[in-house]
């Protein structure tokens, strides 16, 4: 079937090179009156409104934003769907706030029909917000990840995820075994990986929560499929580093107890590395594996301040993706993700540049994920998922507005200083407008 050609018209932005800092005009394209085509669910054309509007078919159906911007949609590369009722619980760091509320929490999802109604809020929220394309931590259950995968491939989003394996240090209603996390991540593997958009994460919770049997056998799924991610926590809280060294005697630090099983590389996904050692950080430099960046959860969870400037300014560099990581994350918003990962650097004596924090979650997590090729710029070929952003979503926003003067960069700071997801006007999904904001959002949850 082919699907009607189909235009978003407004100002166009799209990185081409990864910001060395701000002012760096030609690390992207701005196209201040643009029209995207879409056709088949991809980006068909783009460039000026004056060149690409004369040669459209009649009839095309255009949707016009003329003063908002229009970016890739959003990636973020750490979030958990079983976390919705967890986000915002008082007065816990790591290890306290998943037996105290996380723990609890998760084991709900071991009612399939409650998974399903819970995927359905997740990803229509995350499309509230903008964000296309994300990497999901299922619970323990595999009908978690049914669930999420099964709504994903519904509403036509690109996303990975994955069951969690955790055989130890959790209440029984949370264990597996390090067989059945095997034959159940290998079952969703088998069904969903490389299923359309959907792709596969093979998850060992963290090492606290995995026998060495169960390290094993993730790391054989991650041999079996070598195209498939591997994602994990590591170095979040200096008690979980503590506890990992009591826990593996033997290993010489805590990336060490998951390069042993194979778990590194360029498909690996590592959330958090606030207190990563300089073995651990080259050794994550020499794999190409990623250090995830979840700055409101760093924060909230009072876990430390991630050190962006040391990663990504070593030789090899160690490659750098952004999240919510919702429920430890306060947001589900990547612009307030944006907006704490500015704060962060600030208290070490550094600066994210807007250009940087945008190429960040558009192309920059794009990158991070291998999946450049299908999303994260406005390029012909590209998948057409799209965010449309608002700068003047709220009064405050709207009166800074007045004081810029067609300052793009101050503009996408005001974004993600002051902005929300009532600065998401519209989220498409391969052309399609599957979000779109009207006056004051009110959606009840499931
Ligand atoms: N470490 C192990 N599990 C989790 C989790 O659910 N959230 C966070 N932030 N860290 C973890
Ligand atoms: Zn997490």
């Amino acid at each position: 079937m082919t699907i009607p050609t189909t235009a978003l018209r407004g100002r166009l932005l799209s990185f081409l090179a990864t910001p060395k800092g701000a002012g760096d005009a030609a690390s992207y394209r701005y196209i201040p009156d643009g029209v995207v085509v879409v056709e088949d669910g991809r980006i068909a054309r783009v460039g000026p409104a004056a060149e690409i509007l004369p040669a459209l078919p009649a009839g095309t159906a255009v949707d016009h934003y003329p003063d908002e911007l229009i970016l890739p949609g959003f990636i973020d590369a750490h979030l958990h769907f079983p976390q919705t009722q967890v986000i915002a619980s008082y007065g816990a760091q790591l290890l306290d706030w998943l037996q105290k509320y996380t723990f609890v929490s998760e084991q709900r999802y071991g009612d399939p029909a409650y998974a399903e109604r819970q995927a359905q809020w997740f990803l229509a929220e995350l499309l509230a917000n903008g964000t296309t394309t994300a990497a999901v931590y299922g619970s323990v259950h595999p009908g978690s990840a049914e669930a999420f995968f099964a709504e994903s491939e519904r509403l036509g989003t690109a996303m990975i995820a994955g069951k969690v394996m955790m055989d130890r240090n959790a209440p029984p209603g949370l264990l597996d075994t390090a067989q059945s996390s095997y034959d159940d991540s290998k079952r969703l593997l088998d069904r969903w990986h490389g299923k359309g958009r959907q792709r596969y994460a093979v998850t060992p919770r963290f090492a606290i929560t995995s026998t060495e049997a169960q390290l094993e056998a993730a790391g054989a799924l991650a041999r079996e499929f070598p195209d498939a991610y591997v994602q994990t926590h590591i170095a979040e809280n200096l008690k979980e580093v503590e506890a990992v060294r009591e826990l593996f005697p033997d290993s010489r630090d805590y990336l060490d107890v998951y390069d042993r099983y194979g778990l590194l590389g360029p498909k690996t996904l590592f959330g958090h590395c606030i207190h990563l050692e300089e073995r651990e950080r080259a050794r994550m430099a020499e794999t190409g594996s990623v250090a995830v960046f979840c700055p409101t959860s760093n924060l909230f969870i009072g876990s430390g301040l991630f050190p962006m400037q040391e990663l990504a300014r070593r030789d090899p560099p160690v490659r750098i993706a952004a999240a919510t990581d919702v429920g430890g994350g306060t947001s589900y918003s990547m612009l307030r993700t944006l907006g704490e990962g500015y704060k962060v650097q600030q208290l070490q004596g550094a600066n994210l540049s807007a250009l940087e924090a945008f190429h960040l979650v558009t192309a920059g997590n794009a990158e991070a994920l291998g999946l450049e090729q299908e999303i994260g710029t406005i390029t012909p070929g590209r998948c057409a998922d799209l965010v449309v952003l608002d700068a003047r979503a709220t009064a405050a926003m709207a009166h800074r507005m007045e004081a810029v003067e067609a300052d793009l960069e101050e503009e996408l700071f005001i974004l993600m200083t002051l902005g929300d997801d009532r600065s998401v006007k519209a989220t498409y999904i391969q052309g399609r407008r599957m979000h779109e904001r009207e006056g004051t959002r009110s959606r009840s949850p499931a």
